[in-house]
């Protein structure tokens, strides 16, 4: 692809030439079909038009110095959807049929790999459509699951670099014992507006507490949140935050490093004593935040001053991207080579 500027590609959808796709009827997986069409032909009472039976997922390809293509913990993402399936009443596609699909569209579209060292990479998008026409509120008996791929650059501004959030009380993402741990669009659609009016304000993103009591941190958007102090990786544990696969592969990394873990509630005046915080996800990677403004209260938590990432941070995010470009050793076999 001569043509793409990839070290100014933003987090957004290009075309690529192919996508694929598996169809559930009469209780089975059918054969993996490949499409290079951009749409999908739906019945008007599609579960997933008004009842929501829709689930996605997030990650990447990334080509190495070495030419060659990784792909990141794929069998992590087909058990989270399979997770989400079990939550919204869905037909769980096994982890060969996943990895099998991934595989095989990331080879379909290697044109559209971005180079190793331009910043950008493959987004892999796969999704799980309810596709059985009901006017009742019931499961879809029919299901269409569909990875396309587009090439992103950075999801937050400047990449590995600092923004502010601020915290909103005026919407919840997802309720305590709701769907926020599984990976459907009404937790997205339920974040729009909180979203907008960060983003209105100036704000990178929206920072939410928990639903229930707004007393503990939740999620920074669509990322999880981190904070680092005395040597301690601290990230929340709640009924309503997606398990992040970013988040899970830096608190090993985090160990690997001789740092403490811990996963609890996090109430909200403990930012104050963070030396560094961060949001992370496959689009997000390590978003180090610069602040956190707590407009009701009054209140900014700062921690970067000089507006820098914090070492901790940096070293975290240096060996997370350097085991998914394979520049340093896969030491916990999360990468996949594509031949
Ligand atoms: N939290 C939310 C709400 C997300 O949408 C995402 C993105 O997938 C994450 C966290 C990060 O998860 P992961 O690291 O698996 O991409
Ligand atoms: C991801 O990190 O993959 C996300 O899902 C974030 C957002 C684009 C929904």
């Amino acid at each position: 692809m001569e043509d793409l500027d990839w070290s100014n590609l933003s987090f957004g959808y290009i075309k690529t030439d192919y996508n694929v796709r598996i169809t559930y009827r009469n209780n089975a997986w059918g054969e993996l079909e490949i499409s290079s069409s951009e749409y999908v032909n739906l019945h008007m009472a599609a579960t997933c038009l008004h009842y929501g039976q829709e689930a996605f997922e997030g990650l990447k390809a990334y080509r190495g110095k070495d030419g060659k293509t990784r792909v990141f913990r794929m069998d992590e993402n087909a058990a989270r959807l399979q997770s989400t399936c079990r939550g919204i009443l869905m037909p769980e596609l096994p982890t060969e049929r996943f990895e099998e699909a991934v595989k095989k569209v990331v080879k379909l579209n290697e044109r559209f790999i971005p180079p190793y060292e331009s910043g950008a990479t493959l987004y892999i998008r796969p999704l799980l459509i309810g596709t059985g026409a009901q006017v009742g509120v019931h499961p879809s008996t029919e299901y269409t699951f569909i990875i396309f791929v587009t090439p992103v650059g950075p999801y937050f501004k400047g990449g590995f670099a600092t923004n502010p959030y601020v915290i909103i009380r005026g919407y919840d993402r997802a309720a305590p014992l709701g769907t926020g741990i599984y990976k459907v669009g009404g937790n997205y659609a339920a974040s729009l507006r909180a979203n907008k009016e960060a983003h209105d304000k100036g704000y990178s993103s929206e920072f939410y507490l928990d639903a229930k009591e707004k007393k503990y941190i939740d999620e920074c958007g669509a990322a999880n949140f981190f904070g680092i102090k005395n040597n301690t990786y601290i990230t929340p544990k709640s009924t309503s935050i997606l398990p992040s696969i970013t988040n899970k592969s830096l608190m090993q990394l985090a160990e690997d490093m001789g740092l403490k873990i811990e996963r609890r509630p996090v109430p909200e005046e403990e930012l104050n004593t963070f030396e560094e915080a961060g949001a992370c996800g496959t689009a997000a990677v390590i978003s180090p935040i610069q602040r956190i403004d707590d407009i009701e209260k009054n209140k900014s938590y700062v921690f970067s001053k000089d507006g820098k990432p914090g070492p901790v941070s940096t070293k975290l995010y240096n060996m997370l991207v350097g085991i998914q470009y394979g520049d340093k050793p896969d030491i916990h076999n999360w990468v996949t080579i594509l031949d």
